[in-house]
């Protein structure tokens, strides 16, 4: 733990916390959802440890909406879901030896074991794929599924029937049910292949092999996939009928029986002398590999074990990663540029002199904010050594200082934004500057837009981010507004879509299609659409489950100016939202630019009310439910979830409103306040029953 982390003040650690999350969640997005990763893995693995210590000393920053306490991403769509019924979940990591020897004294300890005796441990390849779900029944390929969040995944069954070293049948001995798992991932050879193919038909080239393969499973269409030669090793089980081994050693011999390939060289080791051995065999020989790989995977041998120490949170107690530190090369930095975001937020880029990193030519290093230019000293002309491991973004690790020239000056960091030149600003507890020039700023508003119509918010096909801000600067689309009235004024342009260079009539036809068929929006998309300051997507869900519809929301966010009033005490009952995010949201909604705007989308668009899922046939459907203290069969997280999916309305806050408070072991305040309101109090067994 850095020391400098005991130096926050609460509020501080609220705003690094915050900023932590927000990071996170934005990587995981890219990185599980988008295949479009924008940091190294050794710099989000960073990001989660800062997080991780930051909770240590702020325990109740640990919600169950931190990133701690969440895995992988949401699924993205196009493809059917598929629950799984055994988690996918995480591992955790190791850096060095000294995190391995940790590693195994809290599996000793957990289970009673003197420190002497000796554990069993595997230790396999850590593939860098994509993890997968394959379930058989009777011995023959049913279905398959992505990870997505850990609970629900994608149905990927056409695209993993393609794969030639999945079988499609069994043999007899295969229980009646059985899922395994494993990674899906791309041979150096084929990706090298595929590239060059790629770039023969001028289409984008994949940063490395794990993206070419996550981009080809994700094709609809299985002949695409087919054609571009995937591979899968298979590791671990999900659901199972009957168990097939004692161990996980015995798991991948039954595996490999069964005609699944095995990752090797793998190994059994008695003590941390033998892990860390093999760890440097396999590093020795990473190149070597036909495929890539970022680590190794350690895990208890003995099932029995494994099943005794369980998973925390995300993951399991029995197994961690081993990974391997990043590439680094050094560079020169050129210039450093302002980027400015959705919320005005001015992120530093370092434009480098271009250099190959790993096999990829680098020439873009984020240099996150203020803070760390001068934690780090980086200046203009400086060398740095830059380090990107497995993808994307790479990262300024430090200066060369021995190379710095004499007369360097430090960089400083503008008090202006360098579109719209408005004062930048940086408030208290806050890393970041910030344009200050709001609706003006030509920066902010082409990013709102970027995000109005983006995946997770209205998921406009064709308007990307390059013909965004095109017709931005041509005034075609200046505000949300516009881009439903796009068809209409276009008919009236001199220069219509339809005649532009790189369009033509049937292009033109279905960009206004796909905008007109999102003139029906779900309540949730529509306010995560808004981009208001911090409602991300599962706050806009919360928003859309509480109040319902939209003109309900608007009106209570009116209302709820007033801090007193009863509009603002609801607001704040809803699980997760503070007041800080109260102050966000209510601000956006009152300023009169905004309020235009909203009016102008109410007219043309229809926002559909939230529905709560199966709410008619559960006993807590629309009821408010506060969980508190800690639960036996679940987690806390799993409790709120499973309420939420029954329909329920699930609040931080006992109020006069709640229903039910569901009072785990060592319930406090809460509870006294339930008791004094007369709201029912329910145990977890209680709840359990009510809900079955
Ligand atoms: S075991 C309960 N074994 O690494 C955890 N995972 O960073 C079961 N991975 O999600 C996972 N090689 O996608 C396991 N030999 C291996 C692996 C492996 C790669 C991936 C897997 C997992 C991720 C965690």
């Amino acid at each position: 733990m850095s020391d400098a982390l005991f130096d926050l003040d609460k509020q501080d650690a609220v705003a690094r916390h915050k900023e932590l999350s927000e990071k996170i969640f934005y990587h995981d997005e890219k990185y599980h959802g988008q295949d479009t990763p924008e940091i190294s893995d050794a710099e989000y693995d960073k990001l989660r440890l800062a997080l991780i210590d930051l909770e240590k000393i702020y325990p109740d920053l640990a919600t169950d909406q931190s990133p701690t306490k969440k895995v992988g991403a949401i699924p993205s769509r196009g493809f059917k879901k598929i629950k799984h019924v055994v988690p996918m979940l995480s591992l955790g990591n190791v850096f060095s030896a000294e995190e391995l020897e940790d590693f195994l004294d809290k599996v000793r300890r957990f289970i009673g074991v003197e420190k002497a005796e000796s554990i069993e441990i595997t230790a396999e390849p850590k593939i860098d794929g994509l993890s997968c779900s394959i379930r058989y029944e009777n011995g023959v390929l049913i279905s398959a599924a992505t990870r997505g969040d850990g609970y629900e995944g994608e149905d990927i069954t056409d695209n993993v029937k393609t794969i030639s070293d999945i079988p499609h049948a069994l043999a007899k001995s295969a229980p009646e049910i059985l899922e395994v798992r494993g990674e899906i991932y791309m041979r150096r050879d084929e990706f090298i292949a595929l590239n060059k193919k790629q770039e023969e038909d001028e289409k984008p080239i994949f940063a490395n092999p794990r993206n070419a393969a996550a981009g080809s499973l994700r094709q609809l269409d299985s002949k695409i996939t087919a054609s571009r030669k995937l591979n899968f090793f298979g590791y671990a089980l999900g659901e199972i009928s009957e168990p097939i081994a004692e161990t996980q050693w015995g798991i991948r011999e039954k595996l490999k029986e069964w005609g699944f390939a095995e990752a090797s060289p793998a190994a059994l080791c008695k003590n941390s002398e033998e892990i860390l051995k093999f760890y440097d065999e396999i590093s020795t020989i990473r190149p070597d590999l036909t495929y890539e790989i970022d680590g190794v995977v350690y895990k208890v041998n003995d099932l029995k074990l494994q099943e005794r120490l369980g998973f925390v949170s995300r993951a399991p107690r029995w197994a961690t990663a081993h990974k391997f530190p990043a590439e680094q090369a050094v560079t020169i930095i050129n210039d450093i540029n302002i980027q400015v975001g959705r919320t005005g937020v001015l992120t530093p880029v370092a434009r480098l002199e271009p250099i190959t990193v790993g096999g990829v030519v680098v020439s873009n290093a984020t240099l996150h904010n203020e803070d760390e230019i001068e934690r780090k000293d980086v200046r203009i002309g400086d060398h740095v050594v830059i380090q990107r491991a497995g993808d994307v973004i790479p990262q300024v690790v430090e200066v060369v200082l021995d190379k710095r020239h004499k007369d360097s000056k430090p960089y400083k960091f503008p008090h202006a934004c360098p579109i719209c030149f408005s004062p930048a600003l940086r408030e208290e507890g806050e890393v970041a500057w910030r344009c200050s020039g709001g609706l003006i700023c030509e920066a902010q508003a082409v990013e709102r837009l970027k995000h109005f119509v983006s995946r997770l918010a209205f998921d406009i096909d064709g308007l990307g981010a390059k013909i965004i801000e095109q017709f931005y600067q041509e005034g075609l689309i200046k505000t949300p507004v516009d881009i439903f009235k796009l068809q209409e004024k276009d008919k009236e342009s001199l220069t219509p879509i339809r005649a532009r260079e790189g369009w033509g009539d049937l292009s033109a036809k279905n960009l206004f299609q796909s905008i007109n068929d999102k003139r029906e929006i779900e309540l949730n998309r529509f306010i995560y659409a808004l981009g208001i300051r911090q409602i991300g997507e599962a706050s806009a869900k919360r928003l859309a489950g509480f109040y319902g519809s939209f003109s309900i929301l608007r009106k209570a966010m009116s209302e709820a100016q007033d801090q007193e009033s009863a509009a603002y005490e609801d607001l704040l009952s809803i699980d997760d939202i503070g007041p800080l995010m109260a102050h966000d949201l209510i601000d956006f909604f009152t300023h009169d630019y905004n309020q235009e705007i909203l009016d102008g989308l109410e007219n043309i668009l229809t926002i559909k009310e939230y529905e709560q899922v199966q709410a008619s046939d559960s006993a807590v459907a629309g009821k408010t439910v506060v969980f508190t203290g800690t639960m036996e069969k679940m987690t806390r997280a799993e409790a709120k979830a499973t309420a939420e999916k029954l329909g329920a309305k699930v609040s931080g806050s006992i109020s006069k409103k709640t229903d039910f408070l569901v009072a785990g072991e060592d319930s406090g305040s809460k509870l006294k306040k339930a008791q004094a309101l007369e709201v029912s109090v329910l145990s977890e067994q209680e709840w359990l029953d009510l809900i079955n």
